[in-house]
Order: structure tokens, then sequence, then C-alpha cells
């Protein structure tokens, strides 16, 4: 990274000076050490300073709006302003809530111009259909929707609109893959462009991570993604869990359902791909003090599947809608 170096003392002029001709690059944090301050800078410029490379860290990009857009809405805008945003690689995915309809493009350019890693900014839609896909329209920036986004040290390339995929889950995600134990073979069902199976994969000493999931974009993505990730214990498989786990005929240590608007329906799949032992992470939409549907649904599939069960936790791991979570029921077959 390009950098400045500047005696300490002489720290707070340069700085301005940077500013003023709009040269401070504001995406790096900067370096200091007993004597110099290292500033990022966007290019040299002429000055008696010197120039140096240095490794600085990156800044992530802000996602509080409200900060930024303080001086360009009224209080009233403010208010009804959804304070963050979704970032997907260098797409942004704003909420725009209804008033604020007619200020869509200033709110997305400001959001452009605070975080110059964006590059992209997008109005979120609502999940719908059996993909759980968003339509994204287009606000400011470059018009793509295709991201490259890292977590829990993996890369995944996506389609933000034809895929579904949740930046929100990563923590979810690493919780996930710190259970898992050396040697277990793994099935993701409704695995999407693969962030769970490349997750689970690359950090564990996992024996093998089967992914399934119907939505062929989000397939696609997925093959990628476990090239991209260079991933050699990952399989991926396109087609509905309900058709394509039968046809593996295997019984797993441990089943991941993230579907939560409807995982309940395909318990009697995973149940059948279950043997004593295997533990089953299910999602579910439910109010905090509803967990118990959600335990009712899991004991009425084994009842169902003659197989008995034992809860092992209840996890909140997400708000869906008012006073409405994303729980993740864990639960072993006994
Ligand atoms: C909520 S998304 C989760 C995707 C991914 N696991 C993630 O965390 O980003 C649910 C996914 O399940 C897929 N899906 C829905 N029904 C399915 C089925 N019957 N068989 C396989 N996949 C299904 C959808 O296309 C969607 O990609």
């Amino acid at each position: 990274m390009l950098c400045i170096k500047v005696p300490v003392k002489e720290a707070e002029k340069v700085k301005k000076e940077l500013m003023n001709k709009d040269l401070f690059d504001k995406e790096h944090y900067i370096k200091k050490d007993k004597e110099f301050i290292y500033f990022p800078a966007r290019k040299r410029f002429k000055t008696k300073y010197k120039f140096v490379h240095k490794i600085l860290k990156k800044k992530k990009p802000r996602t509080d709006l409200k900060g930024s857009l303080v001086k360009k809405l009224n209080k009233k805008d403010l208010e009804v302003l959804r304070t963050s945003m979704d970032v997907i690689g260098d797409i942004a995915i704003l909420e725009i809530p209804k008033e604020l309809e007619k200020k869509e493009k200033l709110i997305a350019k400001e959001v452009l111009r605070a975080n110059k890693s964006i590059k992209t900014v997008l109005k979120k839609g609502k999940h719908e259909g059996v993909f759980r896909t968003q339509k994204l329209e287009h606000l400011a920036g470059e018009k793509t929707k295709e991201a490259v986004y890292k977590e829990n040290n993996v890369t995944l390339k996506l389609d933000v609109e034809q895929v579904y995929f949740s930046p929100r889950l990563g923590n979810e995600r690493k919780r996930v893959y710190k259970t898992v134990k050396k040697g277990e073979d793994i099935l993701v069902m409704f695995s999407g462009c693969s962030p769970y199976t490349c997750v689970i994969a690359k950090n564990t000493k996992a024996k093998h991570v089967t992914g399934v999931e119907i939505n062929p974009e989000a397939h696609n993505y997925a093959l990628q993604n476990v090239l991209i990730n260079k991933l050699n214990n990952t399989s991926v498989f396109l087609g509905d869990v309900r058709n394509i786990v039968p046809r593996l005929n295997k019984k797993y240590d441990r089943i991941i359902m993230p579907l939560p608007k409807s995982a309940a329906d395909y318990l009697d799949v995973a149940l059948k791909a279950s043997k004593k032992g295997t533990i089953i992470h299910f999602y579910d939409f439910q109010k905090e003090t509803e967990t118990n549907k959600s335990v009712e649904k899991i004991k009425k599939a084994c009842k169902t599947a003659k197989k008995k069960c034992r809860i092992l936790k209840i996890v909140k791991c997400g708000q869906h809608a008012p006073r409405e979570f994303r729980i993740c029921v864990e639960f072993k077959v006994v």
C-alpha cells in the first residue's frame, strides 16, 4: 500500500493536506511507530515527505447508514431509515422504506461515496419462492449482481439476485463448523451456493461433506466455489433433496437443514438418512416463547419414522420478523 511517511509531530498538518487534496485512502488504517506515521495515500503528489510501501489493514465498509446520511436527510427521514445494510463483496443491499423511495438514489449514492470498497448499490426485495431468492433493483454504481464474498476462510462467488445468500449467517456457520468432529460424514440439505458446505469442509477434519440444492444457478456457483476453495472432500448435487438424498443411499453423522421456512417438510428425508448418533441441525422460524412448537415438529417426525431423539440445544441465530427468530434446534437420533 502506498503511504506517505510523516514525522509524528507533523502528522496533523499532512493529514489535513491529504484530505483537502482527496488523496487520503480512507479504506485503510494508518500505521504508526515511535517516530513516524504512515498515511495511506491514493497516489503520489509533490511533497517534501517520502512515499514508502507498507502493509496496512483494510477497514470494513461502514454498515451504519445513519452516520453517513445525517447531513443529507431531515429528522423525519432519519427516523424511518433502516440503519444497516448487507454487504456481499463489493455489493451493498439496502432496505428502503416506502417513505424514502423518492430519496433512494440519493441514499445509494451516499453509500457509494462513504464506502470506497462498495461498487454497486441494490435495493432489497423479499425472499420468495422455492429458491428463496429476492428481486434486487439497481440503485447506483456498476450494473452487476455477481459478488465475491469472503468469510470463515472461504471465498464464495454468487449472483446475489439468483441465489439466496445471507452474510448475516456467517457467525452461525462458524458456530456449526466448530461442533464438527474429525472423520464425520456430513450432509448439507438446501445448500445454496454452498456456504455451509465450503465452510465446514475448509475448517474441519470432516471425512466428507455433501451438499444438495434445487436451484440450478445456486448449484452452478456451488460447483465453482468447491473449486475456488480447493476442496477435495466435498460433493454437491443438483435436485430436490427428496429425490437426491435417498439415491445417495448413505447414513450421515451430521445433517444440516438450513431452510427455516419449510425444513419440517423434509424431516422424514433427514431421518431416513440418519443412524444412531446422527446429529441434526434443524432450522425454523419461531417466536422466542414458542420454541416448543419446533420441538413438537421434530418429535412428530421422529414418531412417524419410528426413531427416538434427544434434543441437545436450541440456539437463537438471527431475527426474522418483529419478535420472530431464526432458531436452530439440534437433536441427536438415539
Ligand atoms: C434459505 S436458503 C439457504 C441456502 C444456503 N444453505 C445458505 O445458507 O446460504 C434455502 C435453499 O434451499 C433450496 N431448496 C429449497 N427447497 C429445496 C429442496 N426441496 N431440495 C433442495 N434444495 C431446496 C433453495 O433453492 C435455497 O437455495
